[in-house]
């Protein structure tokens, strides 16, 4: 268990870094400059709360490296947003029919569907154009550019988080096989881990070896969060998770299909996994903290 006094720092620097993120966001953010109802959906979208943890690895990649914060922020912005729109869509009446998000009504529920499908398509390709421009200009080989945009899309369309979406919702209310459960995991939410951990990585220079072991380090890690995920499902306390889902009983859960105890136990051994694959890495100090934080999550 972390101590008390660890939990404390961790958290100040999290607060610091999304702050950091969140004001950088303000400048990137698109409508900027109007119509003035979709740039306050999109700020209402976006800067009301967020953890910011993909964004917040990805810079913790580039400072492992001594990389200067500026080859990171757009990617980070640029995630971020992804990561968003990935979320406005979960939480239509269509899908997990959400009434909160962040601690606040769903972007649904205040703007109604039609601007929520529109923020979130806005977002994503806003996302994508930031990320893919760093890459450019940020990688010097025209193979590992066209390998990383490559598996940009793929990991968010057709082969991660658009399939395990589609899986989650097909597979709800069906008696799952762990394997099942943890592929829906793997695509739904380990592929967008994997894929900020591939972008950073390679903008700030790994080599193969380190390359391998962080990225394991991102299997794992998205692994560990959706089952911390999970928990914080079945604990239903929207005052402190900010969620609050009309289906979440009809969704696959680790949770209900392993029981607290076995799903304890695979959190503990992924989290476990995820932090040898950093140990083996220089300045992973931060990384190894954040890790160990998904054990007590509750938000
Ligand atoms: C929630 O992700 C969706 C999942 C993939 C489980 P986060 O818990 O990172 O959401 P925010 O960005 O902090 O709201
Ligand atoms: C979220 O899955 C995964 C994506 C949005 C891609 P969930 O539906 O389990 O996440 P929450 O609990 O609503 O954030
Ligand atoms: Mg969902
Ligand atoms: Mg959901």
């Amino acid at each position: 268990m972390p101590k008390r006094g660890e939990v404390m720092d961790l958290k100040r620097t999290l607060k610091k870094k999304k702050e950091l993120i969140d004001e950088y966001l303000k400048l990137v953010l698109p409508y900027s400059e109007g119509p003035p109802k979709l740039q306050e959906a999109t700020w209402y979208a976006m800067l009301n709360g967020g953890k910011r943890l993909r964004g917040i690895i990805m810079m913790a990649i580039a400072e492992m490296k001594d990389q200067p914060l500026e080859i990171i922020l757009n990617p980070v912005a640029g995630i971020e947003m992804i990561h968003t729109s990935t979320l406005l869509l979960d939480d239509l009446p269509s899908m997990d029919d959400a009434l909160l998000r962040r601690g606040k009504p769903a972007l649904h529920k205040v703007y109604g569907e039609a601007i929520t499908i529109l923020v979130a398509e806005s977002l994503l390709l806003e996302g994508l154009s930031l990320i893919i421009e760093e890459v450019i200009n940020g990688i010097s080989s025209r193979e590992e550019r066209s390998r990383i945009i490559g598996n940009l899309f793929s990991s968010i369309g057709k082969d991660g988080v658009m399939l395990g979406q589609f899986l989650d919702l097909y597979k709800s209310n069906q008696e799952l096989k762990l394997k099942e459960i943890e592929e829906i995991h793997a695509k739904k939410t380990g592929s967008l881990f994997e894929v900020c951990v591939d972008i950073a990585s390679s903008l700030a220079g790994f080599i193969p070896q380190e390359k391998k072991e962080i990225m394991n380090f991102a299997t794992y890690f998205g692994k560990a969060f959706q089952i911390s995920d999970d928990l914080i499902a079945v604990e239903n306390k929207p005052a402190l998770s900010g969620k609050l889902s009309l289906t979440k009983d009809r969704r696959p859960n680790y949770v209900q299909l392993c029981g607290k105890k076995k799903t304890l136990k695979n959190l503990n051994d992924y989290v476990q996994k995820a932090i040898s694959s950093l140990k083996v890495l220089p300045n992973s100090e931060f990384l190894i903290e954040l890790t160990k934080y998904l054990k007590t999550r509750n938000s």
